[in-house]
Parts: structure tokens; C-alpha cells; sequence
């Protein structure tokens, strides 16, 4: 059975659903699915922009052959061929062969590489600036080099502001039917899906995306739909999410607030952890987030390391290193380029106390624009009353700089 929605008089999206993976990319968790979304307009000439995944390929061909009812496929548009979007082009050109396929040189390039068989078929290269009709609609193409791959690019519609926006505004999460974005309570049920999606997927390319929104800013008047490969379309209150994304682009935090990532092995520097968290909630910081990061995904930590201000990082001391899992949560900052952040450190060991060393030379030398508080709590297998002192500095050194 098709199962498609109107977005606008002549544009569908034709796209799907996906219940069934787990891991997107195979590493990062989706409870809530995924959509794979593709469009049709159906002007005087038929033009489908972007496919799905190969798992969903049977219901976007449902979706198509419905909606063109006999009509042909003219074009095939690709924005971003990477295969979660890209994998069904050949299946496209086999059923249509008179399809003419329009892209960028660069993507046409990887399509051969992942072994798309479209040579044969008419190819369309084009570039950014370039124009194009397809009958009442004339669209021109913006490059997107690294939002998310090197080849992608969005399309703007001209003649009604629909932007086909690639990876960018994108979110995990299944439509389930609701296409719209404010058809949902966004910010309360989709913006954590929305900004796990775009830190661990896109956040490592901060600078590309900020091109690309500088890029459209430009036009920002006369968008007036945001078509995403992913999650919701936005046709209303597009500077909510446009701010979101400017945002973490720049690495710059949404909330003053305490990420709380503890490692521990027996509890004790769990416990150390919960008491810094309710000393900073008894001082009046009760922004505070308590993560264990032996039971939380690191995909997780990083979307809250991208939307608080502060980070303290409780860590036992582990084949004299810094715990293996906590180390990962450091690897994937710095892989995902996580900047302009406050840490403190919270540092536990029974024989050789090294995790608070580690870490701190870890963040200094291996990430970018981050502060290291100078007070640290340093404990010997667990939290004694002793330290109550320390620890009530350690919290009133993090709520201090918060006002700076
Ligand atoms: Fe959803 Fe970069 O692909």
C-alpha cells in the first residue's frame, strides 16, 4: 500500500519509514526509527528528489508509481547520494530507464564508486548557481560540501521556497504519519532525537554548516518549507530550529548547565558524582545531568555535551589511565570537534590516583577553547567526609564560573 503526504499543491513526500533498524550507521541507537524522506512534484515534468535506504525501497516505489499513475519519471534529483538516501537510485533507473539524473560531478563520482550502475542513463551535472525548470517550478543548487559528505548539495525551489535541505535539519526519530513539524511538540519530543542526529553526525563539520546557513541567509525571507532527508518537514517557526542548528555549528552551548559523565567501578565515584550533584542543586544549579558512561550511549553524552555549558568528568583510575569508556567520551569530543565548554574533574584511584591528570591533559591538549577549573576533587577509593570541604569548593568554583 502507498503511503504518501501533500506538502505543498504539486510536492509529496514519498518516502519511509524505518521500525527496524538499531543502530543507524550500525553505531548509534534509535529507539524511535527513522525516516528515510524523498519528494515528487509533479509538475510538467515529474521530478523525484533524492531516494531512500535499500530497506525502504519497496514502499518508495509504491509511493512513486502512485502518485506519477502512469505518467513518466523525468528527473531524479540527488541531493546527497550517500547510501542511507542513495541506494535506491539504481532500482530508480531500472524502472524508469528514460529518467534523466541530475546531481553534482562529485556525487555522480561516488555513485560509481558504491557501484550504482548509472552509466547509460542521461547525467546532469550540475554546480551551485546553476538553474533549473522543470515547468512551473524553476529551482537553483547551493553547494553543501561536508553536510554530511563532500558531494552534497540542497535545492532551493524558487517558485514556491521549498529548500531540500540534504542531511541538514535533520533529526532521528520515525515520522509515523506526521510529516510536520508542528504537528508534533517538537521541542519537547524531538528535540534530543534532533540534536543527537545532527552533533554525531554532522557536528565534526561545525564550519560547512555554518557556510551553508550563512549561504542561506541570504534568502531566509523566502524559505518557506524546510525539506529535510530525515524527521520532520518545518513550515512554520523555522527560526527555532535554523537558531538550534546555528547553535551547534558553532559549538556554543544552549543552556547553562551541568553535564555530570561518572566512571566507576564499585559505586564510589558514582556516589561522588551524586554528591555534586546535590550540592550544585542545593546551591541553586539544579540544571544538573547525572550520566553513568558505562550504561549510556556514548552518541548520548555527546548530544548533552553539545547542549549544556559545563562538564565534569568523574572518573576511577583504570590500568593506570584514565577508565576505557570515559577515554572513548574524550575520543568522540575530539573527534566531533565539541568546543567552548568548562570542565572540572572529579578523579578517583586506590593506588595511583592518574584519571584527573590524564583527563585534564586530555582536554587541554587534544580539544579545543576549553577551560579546565582549577579545583578538582580528588578522592582515594571513595568519598570520605574529609573532602566535604573540597567538594562544597568544587561546586561553588562551577557555579561561579557560570557567571562569567
Ligand atoms: Fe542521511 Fe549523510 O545521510
Amino acid at each position: 500500500m502507498y503511503c504518501v503526504r501533500k506538502v505543498t499543491d504539486d510536492l509529496y513526500w514519498v518516502g519511509a519509514n524505518d521500525h527496524r533498524l538499531h543502530l543507524f550507521e550500525n553505531i548509534h541507537p534509535i529507539p524511535r526509527g527513522v525516516s528515510y524522506n524523498a519528494y515528487l512534484l509533479l509538475d510538467k515534468s515529474t521530478v523525484l528528489f533524492d531516494t531512500v535506504d535499500w530497506s525502504a525501497c519497496r514502499q518508495l516505489l509504491e509511493n512513486v508509481g502512485h502518485l506519477l499513475d502512469g505518467r513518466p519519471l523525468d528527473y531524479l534529483l540527488i541531493n546527497h547520494m550517500e547510501p542511507d538516501h542513495g541506494a535506491s537510485i539504481e532500482e530508480i533507473l531500472l524502472r524508469w530507464p528514460e529518467v534523466k539524473v541530475i546531481s553534482t560531478e562529485k556525487a555522480f563520482m561516488l555513485m560509481r564508486q558504491f557501484g550504482f550502475h548509472i552509466d547509460g542513463h542521461e547525467l546532469i551535472t550540475v554546480k551551485e548557481g546553476d538553474t533549473f525548470e522543470f515547468g512551473a517550478h524553476k529551482v537553483t543548487f547551493v553547494a553543501a560540501p561536508m553536510v554530511h559528505w563532500p558531494e552534497a548539495m540542497v535545492t532551493f525551489d524558487l517558485t514556491n521556497g521549498v529548500l531540500f535541505s540534504a542531511d541538514a535539519f535533520g533529526s532521528f526519530g520515525a515520522l509515523d504519519g506526521k510529516l510536520f513539524a508542528d504537528e508534533v511538540n517538537f521541542d519537547r519530543d524531538w528535540i534530543d532525537d534532533a540534536r543527537r542526529y545532527l552533533t554525531n553526525i554532522v557536528g565534526k563539520y561545525g564550519p560547512h554548516v555554518q557556510l551553508l546557513l550563512k549561504k542561506a541567509s541570504g534568502i531566509l525571507d523566502q524559505i518557506k518549507f524546510i525539506c529535510p532527508l530525515h524527521g520532520p518537514v518545518w513550515r512554520e517557526n523555522l527560526g527555532y530550529f535554523v537558531d538550534k542548528y546555528d547553535k551547534w555549528s558553532r559549538y556554543e552551548p544552549e543552556e547553562q548547565g551541568v553535564l555530570i559523565a561518572y566512571a566507576s567501578m564499585y559505586g564510589n565515584t558514582e556516589a561522588a558524582a551524586q554528591a555534586l550533584a546535590s550540592k550544585l542543586c542545593e546551591k541553586g544549579m539544579s540544571n544538573v545531568w547525572v550520566y553513568d558512561v558505562s550504561n549510556t550511549h556514548v552518541s548520548q553524552l555527546i548530544s548533552e555535551s553539545f547542549r549544556l555549558s559545563h562538564i565534569v568528568l568523574a572518573s576511577v583510575t583504570y590500568n593506570l589511565g584514565i577508565y576505557p569508556v570515559m577515554h572513548n567520551f574524550l575520543m568522540d569530543m575530539k573527534a566531533l570537534n565539541l568546543q567552548n565548554r568548562t570542565f572540572a574533574i572529579v578523579e578517583n584511584g586506590s593506588w595511583a590516583i592518574k584519571s584527573g591528570d590524564l583527563m585534564q591533559k586530555f582536554i587541554e591538549n587534544e580539544l579545543k577553547n576549553m577551560t579546565v577549573l582549577g579545583d578538582r576533587l580528588t578522592m582515594a577509593s571513595s568519598l570520605h567526609e574529609d573532602k566535604a570541604s573540597d567538594l562544597e569548593s568544587l561546586a561553588d568554583s562551577i557555579i561561579e564560573s557560570m557567571k562569567k
